[in-house]
């Protein structure tokens, strides 16, 4: 497959148009009863035809035959990939956390992307498009003959080591460790591998799409900007070979044959489309006087349910930054909390652990069970000068839901699984009656 140069579009949402050969857009109309340069005009929903405006996505693709032109699908088995309604194991109100997912050997395990997925848990279902699902991958072969697509929700994806390239029906993405991307539900794709091993996380998202935040009194500024979102430009392959469609269609994988590749979108346009997002672009807001804010400023991207504030997604991003309040135990507070929240790190130390929440590891602490920073650290930050200090290398993020997150089986029994997590918090120690003196 010949390389070729990555080259984006900026804004998020935005209508967009591009074409890889000029003429393949046809001006003036959607579908002309003979496009000029021979190929299928195909809409791409991923909204019904009548939701309003703000929110409605399609895209217009012009492609070298349409869609349909396969044969007929066959199951075959998901691994240990699950889906919603998540009922295989109890959901447990103790607080989880994991070891990073184990690379598998190229020699003995050669694993592709869709083979590499493993579900740590979810919620809702496809079918009622509410909750979401959270899956681990790591794999280390390139996705060889094989293209894939979600028909039960868009997939957000968190690369923690190696980059992925995507190669898509709207063009072309990379995204490296420290970087976020978005594929559509419904999206075909495949992915390669352009440092070898590669491991992350994604949030399969069930609800409404995942959108920018409203700012609030923040203003018309800061968090995510808009102009900071890739969109691939058009790109396409005109191959024929014997080559397999996978489709994940109410939980369960399904292949069908296909005679040439289906990412042969030769000029797209609209706003249904992929896109890419650098989270050190994040504009961080925080506290400059006293108090360690609610985690919601952090929130890169949220899918809202129909309730106001309680997401069915919110994206959070923790990056470098400053801490500069005064008369505040600066790290995350204790708490427990309606939502349910689960969180990776892709780099560095994470401000709330003093050890055990390392990179590619993950955690889960689902509605009203107790949390916070652990013994050491509570230690440590409760005598620490709060002069400011800058905390480096250090990229956390947190997927939170309303819906609790019921744990996989594969979650709950595996052995990358931290049994002794609840020991991080025993060394709490009682201070009541000390006398504290405030500086
Ligand atoms: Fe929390």
């Amino acid at each position: 497959m010949p390389s070729r140069a990555l080259s984006y579009l900026s804004g998020f949402g935005n209508e967009f148009a591009t074409e890889a050969v000029a003429g393949a857009l046809p001006q003036g109309q959607n579908s002309p009863q003979r496009h000029p340069l021979g190929l299928y005009a195909e809409q791409f929903s991923g909204t019904g035809f009548t939701a309003p405006r703000a929110c409605n996505r399609r895209s217009w693709l012009y492609r070298i035959r349409p869609s349909v032109t396969h044969r007929p699908f066959e199951e075959i088995p998901t691994g240990l990939l699950r889906s919603g309604p998540f009922l295989e194991a109890p959901p447990t109100p103790n607080q989880l956390r994991w070891d990073p997912l184990p690379l598998p050997s190229a020699e003995e395990a050669p694993t592709d992307f869709i083979g590499g997925l493993v579900t740590m848990g979810g919620s809702g279902e496809p079918s009622l498009r509410t909750g979401v699902a959270i899956h681990l991958y790591a794999a280390n072969q390139p996705m060889s003959g094989r293209f894939f697509y979600n028909a039960d929700g868009e997939l957000l994806l968190v690369p923690q080591l190696g980059r992925l390239r995507i190669f898509t029906e709207l063009g072309i993405l990379e995204a490296a460790p420290g970087e976020i991307c978005v594929l559509p539900r419904g999206l075909k794709f495949r992915v390669e591998l352009p440092d070898g091993p590669a491991r992350g996380y994604i949030c399969e998202n069930y609800g409404a799409y995942l959108r920018l935040p409203e700012l609030g009194p923040i203003g018309a500024n800061g968090l995510a900007n808009a102009r900071d979102f890739l969109t691939p430009q058009a790109a396409f392959e005109d191959t024929e070979g014997d080559f397999r469609v996978v489709a994940k269609f109410q939980g369960r994988l399904w292949e069908a044959t296909i005679d040439h590749s289906p990412l042969d979108v030769v000029g797209w346009h609209g706003n249904y489309a992929p896109y890419k997002y650098d989270l050190a672009r994040f504009n961080c807001i925080n506290s400059v006087s006293f108090d360690h804010p609610d985690p919601s400023i952090y929130s890169v991207l949220t899918s809202p349910s129909a309730e106001p504030g309680a997401a069915n997604l919110d994206f959070a991003v923790f990056p470098p930054r400053w801490q500069v309040s005064e008369h505040t135990f600066r790290p995350p507070w204790f708490h427990r909390n309606v939502m349910n929240e689960f969180m990776g790190l892709i780099f560095g130390a994470y401000d709330a652990k003093a050890e055990g929440f390392v990179p590619g590891g993950a955690s889960l602490h689902n509605c009203m069970s107790g949390h916070g920073p652990d013994a050491e650290t509570y230690e440590r930050s409760s005598s620490a000068p709060l002069k400011p200090v800058y905390l480096d290398n250090t990229l956390a993020f947190m997927f939170e839901t309303q819906f609790v997150i019921r744990p996989s089986r594969f979650a709950l029994e595996t052995s990358i699984r931290q049994h002794e997590y609840f020991e991080c918090w025993q060394g709490l120690e009682k201070h009541f009656g000390e006398v504290v003196s405030r500086k």
